[in-house]
């Protein structure tokens, strides 16, 4: 993928999903939220646990979260002859309890159709399939805020899961959110018969981000990412706290070095990288893209409002996208060029691209809108076109 003459050795080091080895100042953290576990790898039919992970964007919730279910949890368990497994979920993305469970079951290797089922009657099948497979599954409700916002009754749901299987225990949830906000508007008696452990992440002060840094650095070919430039990077990122802006940070200055055929990233290739990356996803970031990728966002929202479905198959989204370009006079890009397109929305969080399980369709990338809705987003871009088409 890299070209001979580029900084990175392997630029996926420094992607989102990427699952670090090490996790420098976050190791206490995870030992903790290792312990709320303990019980349930040790005693996986008789212990339930609901755990809360709060802190700012950034801050290594998801990381954390993914460092439990994938790697320890499952593991520790299996020492003890437990079978532990989980299902990570985002919230804005599998929006409803129903979607929730058809993605908890398909993990399972159940497939449901996202519609026709009550969640009385996923929940039953979820916990027969677990019960019968001596399976304990834990639930990451991830960005969670979002669907008690839209659903306060979910939260009340969430806190019964574990009584839904009298006799023996087969599911537990972890909780993530930036903050407790959410829980304002949720009842008291909800409130009261929560029992959870909460995890508290603050933001990352500079020198953190600088150590975080230098921990993915083997993603740059040796003496590419010079300390100094580890040092400015952390000290902009530092204004934010947050880890995920810190990693892009120097991504994109990497891309700028390689634009300039540098064999080094300079610190000029740091600020041109700030200057082009706002830190999080405002409505002014969609100015930033090429053209291209906003036919491209457009394409996807489109099919995802059409559908009213949460994710769409790359396949359908290069369809349609040259269908678009064609009506807008344009010549569409290649397949190469349009995934490089889609990895870098993903990048900057505007969509979220996975590989589907092993379903009907094979595997294949699956794409849906991670922060706003199909028809706000289209609603915006469209407002972009215009302005483009008259620039
Ligand atoms: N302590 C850390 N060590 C290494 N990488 C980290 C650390 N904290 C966060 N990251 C990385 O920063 C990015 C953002 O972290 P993430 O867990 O997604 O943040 P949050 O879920 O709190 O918004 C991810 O790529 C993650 O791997
Ligand atoms: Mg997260």
């Amino acid at each position: 993928m890299t070209s001979p003459r580029s900084v990175f050795r392997d630029e996926a080091i420094l992607l989102q999903e990427y699952l670090p080895h090490q996790i420098p100042h976050r190791e206490a953290q995870l030992k903790k939220l290792e312990l709320y576990f303990q019980g349930v790898a040790q005693n996986a039919s008789k212990a339930s646990q609901t755990v809360m992970i709060t802190g700012p964007v950034g801050s290594g919730k998801t990381m954390i979260a993914k460092k439990l279910l994938l790697e320890s949890l499952p593991k520790k368990a299996t020492l003890y002859g437990n079978l532990v497994k989980a299902v990570h979920v985002n919230c804005r993305i599998d929006r409803t309890l129903q979607a929730i469970m058809v993605k908890a079951l398909k993990s399972l290797g159940q497939n449901y159709p996202t519609r026709g089922y009550s969640f009385e009657e996923l929940l039953t099948a979820l916990v027969e399939e677990l019960r019968s497979n001596r399976t304990h599954l834990i639930i990451a409700f991830d960005e969670v805020d979002s669907l008690v916002l839209s659903d306060p009754s979910s939260l009340y749901t969430i806190t019964r899961l574990r009584e839904m299987a009298p006799g023996s225990q087969v599911l537990s949830s972890l909780l993530i959110s930036k903050t407790t906000d959410y829980l304002k508007k949720v009842d008291l008696s909800t409130l009261s018969s929560l029992q959870w452990n909460e995890i508290q992440l603050e933001s990352y002060p500079s020198e953190q981000l600088a150590d975080i840094l230098a921990s993915r650095a083997e993603a740059f070919s040796d003496g590419a990412l010079d300390d100094d430039v580890i040092q400015l990077a952390a000290d902009i990122a530092g204004t934010y706290g947050d880890a995920r802006y810190a990693l892009d940070l120097v991504w994109r200055a990497g891309k700028l070095a390689d634009d300039s055929e540098s064999p080094r990233v300079l610190s000029e290739h740091i600020r041109s990288a700030k200057a082009s990356l706002p830190p999080q996803l405002r409505k002014e970031e969609l100015s930033y893209l090429t053209t291209h990728q906003k036919v491209l966002l457009m394409a996807i929202s489109a099919l995802l409002k059409k559908g009213d479905s949460t994710y769409v198959t790359i396949g359908e989204v290069e369809k349609s996208y040259s269908a678009l370009c064609e009506g807008k006079g344009m010549t569409a890009y290649r397949h190469t060029q349009v995934w490089s397109d889609v990895n870098e929305l993903a990048r900057k969080g505007i969509i979220e691209a996975q590989l589907s399980g092993k379903g009907m369709r094979g595997r294949t990338t699956m794409i849906g809108l991670s922060l706003v809705s199909a028809k706000e987003l289209m609603g915006e871009l469209e407002k972009g076109m215009v302005a483009d088409v008259r620039a």
